[in-house]
């Protein structure tokens, strides 16, 4: 092999070292900018972050609303006041399921049953109340804060939001 093959060759290499260098360096850009979006708070829109619920008037009094992607329940009372109730169980933190019918929260992991209106376990090995996210109501909407959940031995009349 003549010196000047060498060269050609030593060039080629080199070329497919640059190429190999350059896939590597897109790859770990694209996981850096991956771990970056997964790991960066989400400050508005879904859960973690503050959950636009919708008006006031579109949560009649006495319902219980599933809001998906803030995971929680909006429960209305009867004189109008709000509560936020993650449906995370307190347990072992399976999606808890409101059951009409039975007009309770039960989780079908272990069976425990929280009271619709205070969130309390009436029956069932959860520790304590569903936990509930601070409600703020602005121009007639209510938001959600679900990446500051709170968690209660019990239930008090100051967890209740009014607009
Ligand atoms: Fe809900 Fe066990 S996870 S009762």
């Amino acid at each position: 092999m003549t010196e000047k093959q060498n060269k050609t060759k030593l060039s080629r290499q080199q070329f497919l070292g640059i190429i190999w260098l350059g896939a590597l360096a897109t790859l770990l850009g694209e996981v850096i900018a991956g771990l970056f979006v997964f790991i960066q708070p989400n400050l508005e829109g879904g859960f973690g972050g503050l959950v636009n619920a919708g008006k006031v008037e579109e949560f009649h009094p006495g319902s219980v609303s599933l809001v998906q992607s803030g995971r929680f329940y909006l429960v209305r009372y009867e004189d109008g006041g709000f509560i936020a109730y993650w449906q995370r169980c307190t347990h072992l933190g399976c999606s808890v399921p409101y059951e009409e019918d039975l007009a309770a929260f039960r989780c079908p992991c272990h069976g425990t049953v929280f009271n619709e209106h205070t969130g309390e376990v009436t029956s069932g090995p959860a520790p304590r109340p569903m936990d509930t996210f601070p409600i703020e109501i602005r121009e007639g909407e209510v938001y959600v804060d679900t990446g500051s959940p709170q968690q209660r031995t019990k239930f008090s009349g100051d967890q209740v939001k009014y607009a």
